[in-house]
């Protein structure tokens, strides 16, 4: 479990957070993000933190300021953080200094091949504060995301 067990009052949860527009996962644009929906992501995160005894808070907001109060409140609270920021990749410095700030190790995940997609998807604010990026391994992203933010030394 590595860094999940470093103190006996280590938090044993993980924060699962969701940007803009995926809540509509599953019709939105089925030939780039598949038809599982967010619902079908969230019992994925739920198996997959389970395999490692570990909780989940799972949590999609189409507002900003949302997901940055959950990346506040975060800190103390959970052992790392799974984000898919949505468009607020390219957009966000506010998340980005969010992430950085909180000092929760966060993986940066991405349905699709952002690098195989339009100019404007190939830079992320996130990128540069995340401890892992995992991109274009369809919804199976986040169980990687999990995966290693429960197994990292
Ligand atoms: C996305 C990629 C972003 O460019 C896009 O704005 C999304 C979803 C993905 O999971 O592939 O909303 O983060």
């Amino acid at each position: 479990m590595g860094a999940m067990t470093d103190t006996a009052s280590a938090p044993r949860r993980l924060l699962v957070l969701n940007g803009p527009n995926l809540n509509l996962l599953g019709t939105r644009e089925p030939a780039i993000y598949g038809t599982a929906t967010l619902d079908d992501v969230e019992a994925l995160c739920r198996d997959r933190a389970a395999v490692h005894g570990v909780d989940v808070d799972f949590l999609q907001s189409n507002h900003e300021g949302v997901l940055i109060d959950a990346i506040h409140a975060a800190r103390g609270t959970a052992a790392g953080i799974v984000i898919n920021p949505g468009a607020f990749t390219h957009t966000s410095i506010a998340i980005a200094d969010a992430i950085a700030g909180v000092e929760v190790p966060t993986v940066e995940v991405h349905i699709s091949n952002v690098h195989a997609r339009e100019a404007f998807r190939h830079h992320s604010y996130i990128s540069p504060v995340a401890a892992a990026v995992i991109i274009g391994a369809g919804i199976n992203g986040y169980g990687y995301a999990i995966d290693q933010l429960a197994t990292r030394g």
